[in-house]
């Protein structure tokens, strides 16, 4: 391990320090080799991983690379291996670890771009072309009449799967997909059922059955719950997965 910038900061108000340790590797620079590198600094009230990032950037090292958007637990891009857990940086306070030791790595199972920097983004489009995540329908649009009623106990359900952020820490708690480059994961069987529940889609089950009914689909989970555990925001992804399975195979 390697600790070439390590460094604490001024500490007035007589906060504790705390350690961070952080996979650095940049796979597009020939020359780079994989090391750990740690920083020391003081921990402030309050403090996320995001705003210890943040202040790491700002004051020891400006190459450390990390994503970033909404701060606030919405655009999924800060999913990262928080001591072991794959986690929202931004949402993780650093006083949740007693010994003031945390150790960050980027996220497996996707392309690593640099640092605790992955690209979920291109994954996740590549899946969902692959489920077809997208509302299918023969009837036309017309802007003139009221949109179908839906009922609000329906509309709630699939409301419910829509707030999946496309954060990757489903994929990343995952030993099908470890095993699997293929397999399209929780995110993707949830998106199956989102459409499958939606009164506006009109694909039977014979329809999904192509898009997931085989190993890379329903059939690969071994229902070890990683996702479900680790799912930030708390989606019933095993019983979901469940629900299209058990359509699956009631197919003849
Ligand atoms: S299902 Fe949960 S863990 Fe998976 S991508 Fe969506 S929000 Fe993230
Ligand atoms: S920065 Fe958007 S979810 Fe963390």
């Amino acid at each position: 391990m390697i600790d070439k910038s390590a460094q604490i900061d001024k500490n007035p108000e007589g906060f504790r320090e705390i350690e961070i340790t952080v996979f650095r590797y940049n796979p597009q620079d020939k020359e780079d080799t994989p090391e750990y590198q740690t920083y020391r600094l003081v921990e402030t009230p309050g403090m996320t991983l995001y705003i210890a990032l943040i202040k790491i950037w700002s004051t020891m090292d400006h190459h450390l690379s990390f994503d970033f958007v909404c701060r606030a637990g919405i655009c999924g891009s800060c999913s990262m291996v928080v001591n072991g857990k794959p986690r929202l940086a931004c949402k993780t306070r650093t006083n949740e670890f007693e010994d003031g030791k945390i150790t960050l790595l980027p996220l497996p199972t996707f392309k690593h771009i640099k640092d605790l920097s992955v690209d979920t983004g291109n994954w996740m489009n590549e899946m969902s072309v692959k489920v077809e995540s997208w509302i299918h329908s023969k009837e036309e649009t017309d802007i003139a009449v009221l949109e179908k009623r839906v009922e609000p106990d329906v509309a709630q359900a699939v409301f419910d799967l829509d707030r999946c952020i496309e954060c990757g820490i489903c994929l990343a708690s995952c030993s099908t997909k470890i095993m699997r480059e293929d397999f399209v994961g929780a995110v993707g069987l949830n998106r199956s059922a989102r459409f499958a529940m939606d009164p506006h889609d009109e694909r039977t089950d014979e329809e999904f059955y192509e898009l997931i009914g085989d190993d890379n689909g329903v059939f690969g989970c071994m229902s070890l719950m990683g996702c479900e555990d680790h799912c930030p925001k708390d989606l019933p992804l095993q019983t979901k997965i469940a629900y299209m399975r058990r359509k699956m195979v009631s197919l003849k």
